[in-house]
């Protein structure tokens, strides 16, 4: 299709073209940092859907502190560094834990309704936690934190929300390589926004697989475009699968809380039988991907079917039910699932992504300007396997250093960018998109879900690389790698907008799954949420995280492991354990 370009010089949209900080992401992690950051700075706040979307927002569980007095930080701590399985950088968990009670002070004085048991928090336990030590508002904690953020930025006069809004690429200068900014897709038109500081809050990357817990905006934006950046990123292999999802032809894979398992209930299978314990001897309590894979491993052994396990809530009594578990009451029901006369289909779910770009206890990335915090970081404190209610503690724990934030506010005055009209439509290459986007999950689900092995990731490699060179070649995909910075584009219509951004998610989708197989090929061994048939064993020499910088891949030692090991493994270096990156 011929373009049009025609050069206007006016002033682009209804929002500067400025800031001193940006913020990607409106979920726990952008809104708390957001709000955390010194009043006297001007923060742009980016995001994909409206404020309340995001996998936040969806959180049922709850949110993990060791702040009742039978409790201590020191058990959170090794609750944490077991479920990591070797890999959790103790200096990121220990400020975790230790500043867990300071966030839910913050959280409850803004107005975070936990449920109470007379006066005091009330506390569930979750797998693999030593202690009760979850606080909740009924299943819906992520609906109780948000709201109260969301409601707490509409009145911030220094916060500016812009949404919906796509990231689409960081904006480095040319000469020091520091971000200044980034390109954005807003109200028709792609503009570039230029600031002191970037902060990624873009949460995790579920669409990935075809099975997934998290929400549609999940689309791993954040590490696909610091990677593209030049970022160091780590760990991508290790995703976590939540052993309950609804499972019902038709229905969203809709969580069904561990803390319904917390409470008693039973995983059962067709026959009605109890078989967690059959992998494990805390049964259904188990870490997650061991129960995962438990679920997994019993319905190999029926296929093609059943296709679900069951989860029986009769332990539970039916007013503790009700009083927990509202929404799920409500969403299976929805579904033609009565929960207090008959059990909940369930299978396994994309849920949590522990890899991420490489940050430090102050949220700054292997990019100057450039920080992360939440699902889209990897700051140690997961490891290999996330202990379940401590996203939001670390999404609530890393922003609230923003406070102390030192930036020089962005005095810059530009002229204001020039504005070329884009005319173009790309519509005939959306089929070609739409397809690799439909199939990619599939494929990922297959080679690089709860079972992995050498050939079917190699296989799986080889197709990625192939969608990669197909959508590379074409005419959209082009344009958008191609845009100029500080360059105004005003698109002609709505439908052009929406096709560049489903082709930035789908390049972004491309390169997380290229990035997650490659790193679960190079990992030849068995190790929390990253499983190999071929290599069911843990190693010591695998005690190291997966480093990745563009097309280069190499191990780094972490903490934990230098701690109790001097000696390094053959082939990692002392010096690359200790790059303020692998912290
Ligand atoms: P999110 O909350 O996912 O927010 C990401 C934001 O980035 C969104 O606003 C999105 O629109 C925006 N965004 C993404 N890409 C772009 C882009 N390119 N441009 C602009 N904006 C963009 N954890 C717990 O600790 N306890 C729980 O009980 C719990 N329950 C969960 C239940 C479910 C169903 C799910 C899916 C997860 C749960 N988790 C739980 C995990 C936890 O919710 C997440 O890890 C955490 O909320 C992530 O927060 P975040 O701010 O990093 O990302
Ligand atoms: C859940 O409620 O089971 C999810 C908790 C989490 O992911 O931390």
């Amino acid at each position: 299709m011929k373009s049009e370009h025609r050069l206007v010089t006016k002033q682009p949209s209804n929002h500067p073209s400025q800031f001193d900080i940006l913020v990607v992401g409106s979920g726990a992690a952008g809104l708390y940092a957001a709000l955390c950051l010194p009043t006297h700075l001007q923060v742009g706040l980016i995001t994909k859907g409206n404020l309340k979307t995001g996998s936040s927002s969806w959180a049922q569980g709850g949110i993990a502190a060791a702040i009742d007095p039978s409790d201590a930080p020191e058990l959170h701590f090794a609750d944490t560094l077991k479920a990591g399985a070797g890999l959790c950088e103790p200096e990121a968990v220990k400020f975790l834990v230790e500043n867990a009670s300071a966030a839910i002070k913050s959280l409850l004085e803004m107005g975070v309704a936990f449920d109470r048991q007379g006066e005091k928090l009330a506390m569930t336990l979750e797998a693999a936690h030593s202690r009760p030590r979850v606080l909740h508002s009924a299943d819906t904690t992520g609906r109780a934190i948000i709201d109260t953020l969301t409601e707490q930025v509409l009145h911030r006069p220094n916060i500016q929300v812009i949404s919906p809004a796509l990231a689409w690429s960081l904006w480095l200068n040319d000469s020091t390589g520091h971000c200044q900014g980034i390109s954005v897709l807003y109200q028709e038109q792609i503009s570039w926004l230029r600031a002191s500081a970037v902060i990624l809050a873009t949460g995790g990357s579920g669409q990935v697989f075809s099975q997934t817990t998290n929400p549609t905006v999940s689309t791993g934006d954040g590490v696909a475009l610091a990677w593209r950046g030049g970022a160091v990123v780590r760990d991508l292999e290790f995703v976590q699968f939540h052993p309950t999802a609804l499972t019902k032809p038709g229905a969203p894979r809709f969580l069904i809380s561990e803390a319904v398992r917390g409470e008693g209930a039973h995983l059962v299978d067709s026959q009605g039988k109890r078989f967690a314990f059959n992998y494990h001897s805390d049964g259904e309590l188990a870490p997650r991907d061991v129960v995962s894979r438990a679920i997994f491993r019993h319905l190999e052994q029926t296929a093609p079917e059943p296709y679900c396990v069951y989860l029986d809530l009769h332990p539970i009594p039916p007013e503790q039910i009700s009083h927990r578990f509202p929404n799920i009451i409500k969403v299976c029901q929805q579904w033609g699932i009565d929960v207090f006369s008959e059990p909940i289909p369930v299978a396994p779910a994309a849920h949590y992504w522990m890899g991420g770009i490489v940050t430090d206890v102050h949220s700054e990335t292997s990019i100057k300007g450039l920080y992360a915090i939440g699902e889209t970081s990897s700051t140690g404190v997961h490891g290999a396997n996330r202990l379940a209610s401590n996203s939001l503690l670390e999404c609530i724990v890393f922003a609230a250093e923003f406070s102390r934030l030192e930036i020089e506010p962005n005095v810059i005055t530009e002229k204001p960018a020039a504005v070329i009209t884009e005319s173009r439509d790309w519509a005939a290459e959306m089929e070609v998109i739409s397809s690799m986007r439909q199939d990619l999950p599939q494929l990922m689900w297959h080679s690089a879900g709860i079972c992995r092995s050498q050939a079917a990731l190699e296989d799986a490699i080889a197709q990625v690389s192939d969608w990669r060179f197909e959508l590379a070649a074409l005419e959209v995909t082009q344009y958008l790698l191609n845009l100029t910075p500080n360059q105004t584009v005003q698109l002609t219509s709505a439908q052009a907008q929406q096709q560049l951004r489903i082709c930035a998610e789908t390049l972004n989708l491309l390169d997380i799954a290229y990035l997650i197989l490659k790193s679960a090929a190079w990992r030849t061994e068995s190790r929390g949420g990253h499983y190999r048939s071929d290599y069911p064993q843990t190693s010591p020499d695998w005690q190291v995280h997966t480093l990745v910088q563009g097309e280069s891949w190499s191990k780094s030692l972490n903490r934990g492991q230098l701690l109790s090991d001097a000696s390094c493994t053959p082939g990692v270096t002392a010096q690359s354990a200790v790059t303020k990156y692998s912290r």
